[in-house]
């Protein structure tokens, strides 16, 4: 305790030993001080620099011209009020010489639990942020970005709301936001679906007929529908000055309670957690968990005309994947999860899984069990512990996860590099493909010290 108030006393005996040599040094220079602006351009805007961070981030510095909340205010009042009787622009001056501080204009969280950045709170309103909390040890404040239809947006980490927000929305129409980079130097944005519940597939062919979500722009993405809650995209925005990528709400049909929450960060080229080239969703982490667009055990269905690659970032001193079939539960209340089928629907990409039959796998590209239609690639797959055979196959679909024709899922390995898990499904599901889900893969990384040769 003694300490800090040392620490403080130090801190006014200074502030007011360098009150006196300014005044000391104004009395000389005249008005030449008035001329050394602190922070601010000579059009009033605040100073932003580009900075580098090592990781190779790109960010912002931005100087504040902000006295510190608390303390030095008392300070203030001790040697303008008490010692000598000074102007407001000669306080402005004072206080601008002792609480200059820069900090970076990066991630901060919101005290609304959303992700914003780090600005000054005039920087926040000028930009058409919300202020949600403190960041930069006070000196700033978290802004948050919020849009909604027909608007546009160059922020990064704007969430991208419907219409109504935080109500539902029920109606008919197209909700529009067009993104533009916030610097050349951004190549992807990554959507966050923190809340996206619009109206599902039809019934039959299992496409996006009454609402979708169209990504426009960035590289080719498959239209989605109904729910996908803690989903995401990586979408290409390209190298250096592109145009604007746009994501578009389009709903008709009948009445629905929608409502979506998309938060898009824009990721800069050379970060490294920038995804790898063409891939639609990206993982990182030994562990996770991949799910189909509307995947859901109790009602979700799978989408049609959907073509896609799942990346998985290889960590370091992993050579290998392991893929298995999610447990089957939902959960009801709680945090109580129950399991909704008596056999797992967590892989049903083709045949009739409807009921509680088990429905064999199909691999392959040959013979009466092989995936045409619908299926997913895991390059050179086996299942694990099965050594020795003579090859493994790449499609996998039917009803149950195995690398072999069985009704019994199985864990599933592959070593081939980068770990890559492709998706196709064509547009045609009735009459042999009916009740399917699509897929939720749990992956695991397998370490090199195992010997993974198959
Ligand atoms: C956007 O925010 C994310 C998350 O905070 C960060 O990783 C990324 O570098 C930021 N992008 C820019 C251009 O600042
Ligand atoms: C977003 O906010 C959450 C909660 O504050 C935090 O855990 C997460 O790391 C943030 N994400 C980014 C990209 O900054
Ligand atoms: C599971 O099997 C039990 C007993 O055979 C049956 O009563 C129940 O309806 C089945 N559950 C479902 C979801 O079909």
């Amino acid at each position: 305790m003694a300490a800090v108030r040392g620490y403080a006393t130090v801190l006014l005996l200074c502030v007011f030993i360098a009150e006196i040599a300014v005044s000391a040094a104004e009395v000389a220079e005249g008005s030449a001080a008035r001329t050394r602006g602190q922070g601010r351009t000579p059009n009033g805007r605040r100073r932003q620099q580009a900075v580098t961070d090592p990781n190779g981030a790109v960010s912002f510095v931005q100087t504040a011209r902000r006295r510190r909340p608390g303390a030095p205010a008392q300070h203030k009042s001790l040697l303008s009020d008490t010692l000598r009787p000074t102007t407001v622009e000669r306080d402005g001056r004072f206080l601008s010489l002792f609480t200059i501080v820069q900090f970076q204009n990066q991630g901060c969280a919101a005290s609304s639990g959303d992700n914003g950045t780090c600005l000054t709170s005039a920087e926040c309103s000028d930009r058409g942020g919300v202020a949600s909390g403190p960041c930069a040890n006070g000196y700033g404040v978290c802004c948050v970005f919020l849009a909604t239809c027909g608007q546009s947006t160059k922020e990064n980490c704007t969430y991208f709301v419907n219409q109504g927000y935080p109500g539902p929305y029920d109606g008919t129409g197209s909700c529009q936001l067009t993104i533009n980079k916030a610097h050349p130097d951004i190549c992807q944005f990554r959507l966050d679906f923190d809340q996206f519940n619009i109206a599902g597939p039809e019934p039959v062919d299992h496409m996006c007929n009454s609402d979708q979500f169209i990504v426009a722009g960035g590289n080719p993405a498959p239209a989605i529908c109904g729910i996908n809650n803690g989903n995401h995209m990586y979408i290409d925005a390209g190298v250096g000055n592109t145009n604007p990528v746009t994501l578009n709400f389009v709903t008709s049909g009948p009445s629905f309670p929608r409502n979506w929450k998309v938060k898009i960060c824009q990721i800069p080229c050379n970060t490294i957690y920038r995804a790898e080239e063409g891939c639609l969703q990206y993982f990182t982490g030994v562990s996770g968990q991949i799910k189909s667009y509307n995947y859901d055990p109790g009602a979700g269905l799978q989408l049609s005309k959907q073509d896609y690659s799942v990346c998985i970032r290889m960590e370091r001193n992993f050579c290998g994947i392991q893929y298995t079939a999610c447990p089957d539960t939902v959960c009801v209340f709680n945090a109580r999860y129950i399991s909704v089928n008596n056999r797992t629907h967590a892989f049903s990409l083709s045949g009739n899984t409807q009921g509680q039959n088990a429905v064999s796998s199909s691999t392959g590209t040959l013979g009466p069990n092989s995936c045409n239609t619908d299926w997913i690639i895991i390059p050179c797959a086996t299942n694990v512990g099965r050594t020795g055979l003579p090859a493994c196959i790449d499609r996998i679909c039917g009803g149950t996860f195995n690398t072999e024709i069985s009704t019994t899922p199985t864990t599933v390995i592959s070593t081939v590099k980068p770990f890559r898990l492709t998706v196709h499904t064509n547009n045609v599901e009735a009459p042999s493909d009916v009740g399917n889900r699509g897929f939720c893969l749990n992956y695991v990384q397998q370490p090199c010290t195992n010997n993974l040769d198959v």
